[in-house]
């Protein structure tokens, strides 16, 4: 199963992602998580990335390229992957088809989760994610049962630092103006699968993997 999951900022790739990889046992591939883990560790990709994620900014494509490049190369790949915030741009899509073709694999489906620009806002000053085990929460929309406290290992919650007002208005603009090219890529490749995202999480979840269903079917 080889998988891009595509949504603008907010959208739901990251709540989504981690049933998907639950359920099918795919290694979950986030461009995000892979800068962010390199910022905690200090290392020179993750001092790269920072002062474009801190403003919003997409991080450089031969960046982002030369990662996924890597992390697909390896072993637990071969049967399959969740690749969730790459490719965001068209370059990056391009790159992606030759290491794919050179890897003689395809993509199965671009899964695009569609959700209204205005919700975004809401969604992501409001997310909260676990420091240990990364769950994803929303203060409103998906509460942990005890404040400040995940649900499924116990660790503190915390709130991303590109997640605040001003940085969240430049993440949408940014991520609007790469998304319809991206979209019009796969369209015409045959892979898009969009699916309505301004659902109930389970019920995104739900369409989701009736449309994967199908590909093990
Ligand atoms: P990244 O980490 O990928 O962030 P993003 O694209 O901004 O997406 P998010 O993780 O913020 O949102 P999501 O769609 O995963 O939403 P979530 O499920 O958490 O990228 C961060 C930065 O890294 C970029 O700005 C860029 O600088 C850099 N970068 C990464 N990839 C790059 C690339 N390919 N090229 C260049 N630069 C790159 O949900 C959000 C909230 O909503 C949560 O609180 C959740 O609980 C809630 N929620 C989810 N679903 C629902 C629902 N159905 N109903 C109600 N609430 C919901
Ligand atoms: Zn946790």
């Amino acid at each position: 199963m080889k998988l891009v999951l595509m949504g603008l900022p907010g959208a739901g790739k990251g709540t989504q992602a981690e049933r998907i990889v639950e359920k099918y046992g795919i290694p979950h591939i986030s461009t995000g998580d892979m800068f962010r883990a390199a910022i905690k560790e200090g290392t020179e990709l993750g001092l790269k990335a920072k002062s474009y994620m801190d403003q919003g900014a997409l991080v450089p494509d031969e960046v982002t390229i030369g990662i996924v490049r890597e992390r697909l190369g390896k072993d637990d790949c071969s049967k399959g992957f969740l690749l969730d915030g790459f490719p965001r741009t068209v370059p990056q899509a391009e790159a992606l088809e030759v290491l794919l073709t050179d890897l003689d694999r395809q993509i199965d489906y671009v899964i695009y989760v569609e959700v209204d620009q205005s919700k975004l806002m809401e969604r992501l000053t409001g997310r909260r994610i676990c420091k240990d085990c990364g769950a994803t929460y929303h203060m409103v929309f998906n509460p942990p049962s005890v404040e400040g406290k995940c649900d499924k290992c116990g660790g503190e919650l915390y709130q991303r630092a590109d997640d605040n007002a001003e940085t969240v208005e430049n993440r949408l603009e940014v991520n609007m103006k790469q998304t319809q090219p991206l979209l019009d890529f796969y369209s015409e490749k045959g892979y898009l699968r969009s699916i309505n995202g301004d659902q109930d999480i389970e019920v995104v979840f739900a369409e989701i993997d009736k449309l994967l269903g199908g590909l093990i079917g």
